[in-house]
């Protein structure tokens, strides 16, 4: 139940994805591109729906599925407002898809449902069916009915001045000298979690909310009869303190729960906001106990659930975004918290459209609330906030010691937003490279160091191009200015070394360029303990100089009578790998490219890491097993998505 593959499709594909069964063959057939001038709306539609029920019988999928788009397009281009009505009518009746799925990939999106229908109609309407857009669009939302294409070279060196000498290192830190930074990613509240609902669903993915079943009755007569006992109304108060509430048990005694969901979450289901609560506070009393010197707090994204797409409306995706900021704002006072969105908040999943292509105002509403919220907290001022506010919530800030964090919103890179296939060969459609590199050039030139922040890591769900743009920024800019680089996304505790050249050259010490820390999550979904952490970050250079994980053990929280979880130091990143690294060391790439090269040669490294990612959850794998683990090695070593394929296809067993 809680395979890597579920949690992938999950994440990556984040909805039940488009179906184009098609046979296959090679040639490729162009279109016909009527003209639907004084035509009535149904015979246009039925048309259109012809004209697609023809590429399902194209016996190259591939060409299929770019006539699909081709058709697709010339109406989208003519009548966008009849583009779900036709894509629907066609997914119904060719059986794409179960009723439910055609409504959602293709339906009109309201208010009430995220269906991406409008989305699709945007895309349509400038796609380059037959070139990169469409092999591209084919294969990573097609189901595969393209192969990957080759990704065009592209370069983005002439938005920048050469590299001089000094910026070949990166500047020696005081060590001793050090403040913290607190680090939380992908909370993914689970706004109607339900105490006493089925944590053992089957209905659908992610458990435990008010409409989670299983399909199987309990043998009759037979009630949840286990020794779980924490199923308490309980909450923390304004002041963060924990107050416990109710006992909830006669809700679901005389029901047909398998495993009743108590109070602080369960590993098949997102997190309650009463654990969202619990890992803030706990975070802050520690922090407070053992007088840190906390001078913000990162945020690397992900507030929405992994719900079924008719379980999310607008109303809710607002609401997990004002729960989950509140509750940050509230734990941590003055503490400013600098945040990166994922590809969960947007609505629809996913949707972010470029500046000036004309559907941008779909998404206004997000950036108008986020830069609010945060211009109200104090994490941002009035022109920050303006910035993130008409840059895809985008923003560059000046810490008050001189550091700065530029954040990025990764949906321009998600290979499932529709938007960012269009234009798909060009380098920086969202101009987000350009902003970044505009922020890295000013920073270079008065020696400040940067942190940059995004959700998802670009080799783990990005496309090719601006994956390997922002490879070549990186390189460009490190290691003298950029100091790190934060990810979240994945639910794992994981890091990224990268090589010059990405992945061209080959994965010595000489060639470490930089590295990127992937934030594990607060959502035990699936299969995780709850985690944050906190850095030692050195005052001078801003280099990491350890970092300090904290856990809940989840399933301890299930028969404790309903008590908070303990939250208990897992592990330091200086120490966790046996590494020989000099005190006076920052916790560099160099540093993680030999974490890397013994996770490539030790087992028990291997088994480490597998820990450290699950934080010891009862689904952690075993590395020593045969053939587990086996993957690990291209991931911490590769930082773009196609040296990531590349390594995959090289391993043994693939090759
Ligand atoms: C499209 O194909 C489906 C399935 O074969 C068929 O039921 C439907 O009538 C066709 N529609 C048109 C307009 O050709
Ligand atoms: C959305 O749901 C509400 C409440 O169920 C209903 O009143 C409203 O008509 C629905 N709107 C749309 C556009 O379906
Ligand atoms: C750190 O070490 C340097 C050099 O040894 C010293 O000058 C400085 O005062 C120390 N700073 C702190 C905060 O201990
Ligand atoms: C979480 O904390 C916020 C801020 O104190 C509070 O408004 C909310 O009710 C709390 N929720 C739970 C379930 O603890
Ligand atoms: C929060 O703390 C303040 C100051 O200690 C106190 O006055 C207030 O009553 C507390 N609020 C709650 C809900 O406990
Ligand atoms: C979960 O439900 C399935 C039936 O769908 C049942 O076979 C299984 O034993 C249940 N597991 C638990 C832990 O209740
Ligand atoms: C903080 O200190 C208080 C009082 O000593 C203690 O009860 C609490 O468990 C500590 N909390 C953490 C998170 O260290
Ligand atoms: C794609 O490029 C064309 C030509 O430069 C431009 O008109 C269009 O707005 C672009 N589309 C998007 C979505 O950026
Ligand atoms: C916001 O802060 C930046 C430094 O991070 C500063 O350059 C800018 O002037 C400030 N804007 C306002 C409106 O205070
Ligand atoms: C990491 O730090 C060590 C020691 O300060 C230094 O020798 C090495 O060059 C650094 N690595 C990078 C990639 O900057
Ligand atoms: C990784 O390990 C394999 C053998 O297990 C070895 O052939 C390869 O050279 C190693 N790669 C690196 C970059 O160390
Ligand atoms: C580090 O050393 C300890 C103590 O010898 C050992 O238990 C642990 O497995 C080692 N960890 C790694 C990653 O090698």
């Amino acid at each position: 139940m809680t395979s890597a593959l579920l949690l992938l499709q999950v994440l990556l594909l984040g909805e039940a994805v488009t179906a184009f069964p098609f046979p296959f063959s090679k040639k490729s057939v162009k279109v016909a591109t009527p003209t639907f001038a004084n035509t009535p709306d149904d015979t246009i539609i039925l048309e259109v729906v012809g004209q697609l029920n023809t590429t399902v019988h194209n016996k190259d999928q591939c060409a299929g599925c770019q006539d699909w788009l081709a058709i697709g397009k010339n109406l989208a281009q003519q009548r966008p407002e009849l583009v779900p009505l036709a894509l629907t009518k066609w997914c119904l009746e060719n059986g794409q898809g179960s009723p439910y799925t055609c409504q959602l990939n293709y339906g009109l999106n309201t208010v009430n449902g995220s269906s991406t229908g409008s989305n699709v109609a945007d895309m349509l309407s400038g796609i380059d069916a037959y070139g990169y857009d469409g092999q591209l669009y084919c294969h990573y939302r097609g189901n595969g009915k393209c192969k990957k294409p080759a990704t065009p070279s592209v370069s983005v060196s002439d938005m920048w001045p050469a590299k001089l000498p000094q910026h070949m290192v990166a500047p020696e830190p005081s060590w001793n000298d050090t403040f913290n930074v607190l680090h939380f990613s992908d909370f993914h509240i689970e706004l109607d979690y339900t105490v006493g609902g089925e944590a053992n669903c089957t209905t659908t993915t992610m458990c435990c909310g008010s409409h989670s079943a299983n399909k199987s009755p309990r043998p009759q007569g037979s009630h949840y009869s286990g020794r779980w006992d924490s199923f308490y109304d309980s909450f923390y108060d304004a002041n963060m303190s924990f107050v416990k509430g109710a006992n909830v048990v006669p809700s679901f005694q005389d029901s047909d729960i398998w495993s009743p969901a108590t109070s602080f979450g369960n590993y098949q289901c997102d997190a309650p906001e009463l654990l969202v609560n619990s890992s803030l506070s706990s975070a802050i009393r520690y922090a407070h106990n053992h007088s840190l010197d906390v001078e913000f707090t990162l945020f690397t994204g992900d507030m929405i659930a992994h719900d079924e797409s008719k379980y999310i409306s607008l109303e809710s995706t607002k609401e997990s975004e004002q729960f989950i900021f509140r509750d940050m704002k509230t734990a941590l006072g003055n503490i400013p918290v600098y945040a990166a969105l994922g590809n969960h908040d947007s609505y629809p999943y996913g949707a972010l459209a470029p500046e000036g292509s004309g559907f941008e105002n779909r998404m206004a509403w997000n950036a108008d609330l986020m830069s609010e919220i945060w211009q109200d907290y104090n994490w941002l001022n009035a022109s920050e906030a303006q910035y993130a506010k008409t840059h895809y919530t985008g923003f560059s800030v000046e810490t008050a010691h001189g550091l700065k964090v530029i954040s990025l919103n990764s949906n321009a890179w998600l290979n499932q937003n529709y938007y960012a296939f269009l234009n798909a060969s060009q380098p920086d459609n969202f101009g987000q490279f350009k902003f970044l590199i505009d922020e890295l050039v000013a920073s270079e030139a008065n020696n400040q160091r940067v942190w940059i922040i995004s959700h998802i890591p670009p080799a783990t769900g990005g496309l090719p191009i601006p994956s390997n743009v922002f490879a070549e920024i990186v390189e460009r800019f490190s290691p003298s200015t950029i100091a790190a680089i934060f990810f979240g996304h994945t639910h794992e505790d994981q890091f990224e070394v990268m090589y010059a050249g990405s992945g061209k050259d080959p994965k010595t010490i000489e060639n470490v360029v930089n590295s990127a820390w992937i934030m594990q999550s607060i959502t035990p979904f699936v299969g995780y303990n709850p985690s944050w952490r906190y850095y030692e970050v050195d005052r001078k250079t801003f280099s990491v100089m350890d970092a300090h994980n904290f856990y809940a053990e989840l399933d301890k929280t299930y028969d404790n009578n309903g008590e908070e979880p303990e939250w208990k130091y897992e592990y330091s990143s200086r120490h966790g790998y046996n590494i020989t690294w000099p005190e006076t060391s920052p916790l560099n790439a160099t540093y993680w490219h030999l974490v890397a090269e013994k996770i490539n040669s030790s087992a028990d490294a291997r088994q480490a890491y597998g820990n450290y990612r699950r934080r010891f959850s009862p689904y952690s794998p075993n590395c020593h097993a045969k053939n587990s683990c086996t993957q690990d090695y291209c991931f911490v070593s590769t930082f773009t998505i196609d040296e990531y394929d590349d390594c995959i296809a090289a391993l043994p067993k693939n090759k």
